[in-house]
């Protein structure tokens, strides 16, 4: 912890940024297996909120883990790390007024629980979406070749296979995407942020 520093609090509070520029940050954290579709499905959903005109940034894993978070591994220390590093820059994102999607498998209940308090404590919100198939249908998409490798041992901690997945127990959202189109997936979403007011008619607030 460094000592000697102060918050420096700056005189525009989000409320007058949100009113000024007419739309409201929040966070929307997808978290579920590898190949469930977290990608799939932020990029879509950000896709259309820009579509829309709505500020809109995705953080994911991969490309995350090449800059920010390059000196993390993948045991329950650095995926705690990575994932608490994720939330502090998607708050700040959604600080902004945009609205922050985070795609990490996030395996730790624990850990997305943080990242939830984090921006509840500053009054943002944080959508939790739990991007759900099973693992014998992601085992079979296996899109990066993953699975095949962690079941041959070639990758230590894989989740699913050598490391836990622990489920939310009460996500915002619940996506099946072994039962629905991405495209179905998108509409939920924007639907949801239309019905608890973060949109309004699927653009800004005012
Ligand atoms: N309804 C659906 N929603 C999302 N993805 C789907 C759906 N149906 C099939 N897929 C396919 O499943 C795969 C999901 O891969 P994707 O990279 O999005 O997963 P991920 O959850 O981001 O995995 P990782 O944690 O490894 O990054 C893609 O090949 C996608 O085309
Ligand atoms: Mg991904």
């Amino acid at each position: 912890m460094s000592t000697n520093i102060t918050w420096h609090a700056g005189n525009i509070s989000r409320e007058e940024r949100e009113k000024l520029l007419g739309y409201k940050g929040l966070t929307i954290w997808f978290t579920g297996l590898s190949a469930s579709g977290k990608s799939t499905l932020a990029s879509a959903l950000e896709h259309q909120l820009l579509t829309l005109g709505v500020p809109s940034y995705r953080l994911d894993g991969d490309n995350i883990r090449f800059g920010l978070n390059k000196d993390l591994g993948f045991g329950p220390k650095d995926r705690e790390e990575n994932i608490r590093r994720i939330a502090e820059v998607a708050k700040l994102f959604a600080d902004s007024t945009a609205i922050a999607i985070t795609s990490f498998i996030s395996p730790y209940r624990s850990d997305r629980d943080a990242a939830r308090k984090l921006h509840e404590d500053s009054g943002i919100p944080f959508v939790e979406v739990f991007v759900d198939a099973p693992l014998e249908v992601v085992e079979k998409r296996d899109p990066k070749g993953l699975y095949k490798k962690a079941k041959a041992g070639e990758i230590k901690e894989f989740t699913g296979i050598s490391a836990p997945y622990e489920a939310p127990i009460s996500p915002e959202i619940h996506i099946r995407t072994d039962q629905i189109a991405v495209e179905e997936g998108v509409k939920i979403l924007v639907d949801y942020l239309v019905n608890q007011k973060h949109l309004k008619n699927g653009v800004g607030i005012n």
